[in-house]
């Protein structure tokens, strides 16, 4: 029989409520996608917190887009749950799973047109290393393949791990061409060609 690893996970054992003069990212995120009118486009989103209100809004807003984001969060996940079970309209245009980005797979994801990648960086530990995880810099290269053209890469410039962002950014403009698209309150927009 073969042996099983015994690496666990490395999933935040945490929960986290929105907290706008701490984390604004999210709501920042909203902004854009309103005053760029921004409608029917696929966006993924790293890190729901439990307010999950990347999905709710964007469900909210009527504007046909779609929400598909990622928690490592047992409890944020549960949040999920429950907001579904009572709202089941929700599932038609957010759903949120639970994972380890560092598992990202570009075959079980859809084409997307934004993706967040606000947390880049800030929980990739050698417990990831453990069970063979991608780096920072390979899933924002998997996120770029499934990006239409034009599509675009946000990430965080709040994060105390934005250095790694910035180089992941960097990364992308090397490696795949894409553009530095500037700022948008506090978040820094990457811009696939095309
Ligand atoms: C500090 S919270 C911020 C939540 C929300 N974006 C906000 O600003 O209010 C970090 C989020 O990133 C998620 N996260 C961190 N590392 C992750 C990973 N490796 N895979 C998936 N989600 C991750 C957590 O589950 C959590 O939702």
């Amino acid at each position: 029989m073969a042996a099983h690893s015994m690496a666990k996970l490395n999933h935040w054992n945490s929960t986290w409520t929105l907290d706008e003069a701490q984390c604004p990212c999210d709501l920042h995120f909203l902004d854009y996608l309103a005053e760029q009118r921004v409608s029917g486009r696929n966006i993924f989103h790293m890190g729901t917190g439990v307010h999950h209100i990347v999905g709710l809004k964007t469900a909210d807003a009527g504007r046909n887009n779609q929400v598909l984001a990622i928690t490592a969060s047992r409890d944020e996940y549960t949040a999920y749950i429950d907001l579904l079970i009572d709202d089941p309209r929700l599932g038609f245009s957010y759903k949120a799973y639970f994972g380890d980005l560092y598992q990202s797979d570009a075959r079980m994801l859809p084409a997307l047109d934004y993706v967040t990648l606000f947390h880049a960086g800030e929980y990739r530990t050698a417990e990831n290393d453990s069970y063979g995880a991608l780096t920072d810099e390979q899933v924002g290269l998997i996120f770029a393949e499934k990006l239409n053209p034009g599509g675009e890469i946000l990430f965080y410039t709040g994060s105390f791990a934005y250095d790694v962002a910035g180089r992941v950014g960097a990364a992308l403009m090397a490696k795949r061409g894409f553009a530095d698209a500037g700022r948008y309150k506090s978040l820094h927009v990457f811009k696939k060609p095309g």
